[in-house]
């Protein structure tokens, strides 16, 4: 027994020994490795399998409000800034939060928009995400006039309340009804009035739909110009859409001007852009404005259904706003200034959310950050999600808290990215969100029906379609 205690004792010491010679080892073989770096190098990572490298684990769908697995492993192990292999070229993925913001900063300088494979002979030539310096410059001012505050104020708020009502009007009591479809139709209703006066439930306004998302599937598809790929459908819906747009430029031509209030009216009227040109800013502001925004909304509609403390406090502040109404009005500018709350709400949303969740961007030439040195030609990715969901800038940076945005003011938050770059449609997509909050929690209540989360596919997708069931408020 004794003989046998000793040696349970004796073995347990022996383990603890070789556990810490072997701690010892790792530390030094560490040290010595760290002593040896350059002073600048690459950042540590795993280059993954040839040709390959890790895109697969890279791309894996995981829940929008959580890094995933491939950024907590890696970051884990080798830091915030990492290399590694994907979409078939060196990269350098970034989870920290300065390095994005000196990404994002110094664009056309030392990094530039960079997207995988040829995506200009789908999204066009002229679109913004292909185009790059001076023309990229040019073709931006465009979109960023059209959607500029006083035209949101004076144009795009009548109409996104009146397409907000026009949605809520037709959920009736008790119903179940898909959160992710209802926020869809809205978008696109909203959109195709922005940009063409094409009115909801229009037959033109359902082609165009159907067009879109036929052309939307292409653009994530391998790019086989084959009869019966998702590619080439996606190319001839760029076509059949371009045929609209030439349609009702026709149709204009014969009109006197200043009938319409559309992005068409404005690029005709601004300048001397091709029909082709024309069809690209068009595709743009679908492509930029359609599923994004949607997402977001579904977002707000999930993390506010497990939030009722939160939709109270919104409920607070939206019925003081409609409390100071005299008549039976709509919302204006000054009503929007007030929903100080809900903009903590959409911010709080776009941050646990992460519609976008990076970008892709490459090195122009060797660039030095800190420590690393990122030669020329690689391609670099920050990720906002990572910085959205760490613990760098956010404290419990998993839990919904809209109260946050009360103290927090950071300029590491970039769910729009940022410098000249920055999303064109972003005070759009807040006046959206806003208006939409407004109603919804005035005269609804909802509850999610079945369990359903978002996943990044990387583009943030719900399973289910987040099944609500919605009942009038009674007061
Ligand atoms: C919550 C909704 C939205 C989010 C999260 C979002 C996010 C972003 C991000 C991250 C970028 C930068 C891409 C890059 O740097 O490579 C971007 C660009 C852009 N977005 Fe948005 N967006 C939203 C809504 C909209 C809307 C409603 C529109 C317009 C109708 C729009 C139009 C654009 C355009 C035109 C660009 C290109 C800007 C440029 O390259 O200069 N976005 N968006
Ligand atoms: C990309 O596509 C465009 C239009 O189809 C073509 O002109 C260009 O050469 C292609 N670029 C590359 C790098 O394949
Ligand atoms: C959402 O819309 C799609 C297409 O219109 C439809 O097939 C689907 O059943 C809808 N989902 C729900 C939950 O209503
Ligand atoms: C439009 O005209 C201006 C000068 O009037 C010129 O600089 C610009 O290149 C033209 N734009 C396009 C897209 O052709
Ligand atoms: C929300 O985030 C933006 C940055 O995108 C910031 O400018 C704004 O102050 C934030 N709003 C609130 C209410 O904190």
């Amino acid at each position: 027994m004794e003989i046998a205690f000793m040696l349970q004792i004796w073995n347990a010491g022996a383990a603890i020994a070789v556990i810490l010679c072997f701690i010892l080892s790792i530390a030094a073989v560490k040290w010595l490795l760290s002593s040896y770096r350059p002073i600048k190098g690459l950042p540590p990572g795993s280059m993954g399998w040839p040709l390959l490298g890790e895109t697969i684990q890279f791309l894996e769908p995981h829940s929008a409000t959580t890094r995933g697995s491939f950024m907590d492993n890696h970051i884990k192990r080798y830091g915030n800034i990492f290399k590694s292999c994907l979409f078939g070229h060196p990269t350098i993925v970034s989870a920290d939060p300065e390095f994005n913001k000196f990404i994002l900063m110094n664009e056309d300088k030392l990094f530039q928009c960079s997207y995988p494979s040829n995506i200009s002979a789908i999204l066009g030539k002229w679109s913004l995400l292909v185009l790059v310096a001076e023309e990229h410059k040019r073709m931006r001012s465009i979109a960023v006039n059209f959607l500029s505050i006083p035209k949101l104020r004076d144009f795009f708020l009548p109409d996104i309340e009146r397409h907000v009502l026009l949605t809520l009007g037709t959920w009736k009591e008790g119903q179940v009804i898909s959160a992710h479809n209802e926020s869809k139709k809205f978008t696109f209703n909203l959109i195709a009035k922005q940009i063409m006066s094409f009115n909801p439930g229009e037959t033109r306004t359902t082609e165009l739909m159907n067009d879109y998302l036929t052309f939307m599937k292409g653009v994530i598809a391998p790019p086989l110009n084959i009869p019966g790929t998702a590619y080439y459908r996606a190319l001839q819906s760029r076509s059949k859409i371009l045929e609209t747009v030439k349609r009702v430029l026709k149709e204009r031509s014969q009109q006197s001007k200043g009938t319409y209030n559309d992005l068409l009216e404005s690029v005709t009227r601004s300048g001397n852009l091709s029909t082709e040109q024309i069809l690209d800013v068009v595709l743009n502001m679908i492509f930029g404005g359609y599923e994004t925004s949607t997402v977001a909304l579904t977002l707000a509609l999930k993390f506010l259904a497990d939030a009722p403390a939160v939709v109270e406090e919104l409920r607070v502040e939206h019925e003081a706003i409609r409390a100071s109404f005299t008549s039976d009005r709509r919302l204006t500018w000054e009503d929007y200034k007030k929903m100080s709350f809900t903009h903590c709400v959409i911010n709080e949303t776009l941050r646990l959310g992460n519609v976008v969740q990076f970008v892709h961007r490459k090195t122009l030439c060797d660039v030095y950050f800190k420590d690393f040195l990122i030669p020329k030609g690689w391609k670099v990715l920050p990720v906002f999600s990572a910085v959205h969901l760490g613990t760098d800038v956010y404290d419990n940076p998993l839990k919904f808290d809209p109260w946050r945005w009360q103290q927090e003011k950071n300029i590491y938050f970039t769910p729009f990215g940022g410098g000249s770059r920055l999303c064109a449609g972003v005070d759009l997509a807040k006046l959206e969100m806003a208006v939409f909050i407004h109603h919804l929690v005035l005269e609804f209540e909802w509850d999610v029906t079945e369990p359903d989360y978002p996943l990044a596919f990387p583009f943030v997708e719900f399973e289910k379609g987040l099944p609500i069931q919605v009942r009038r408020r009674s007061s």
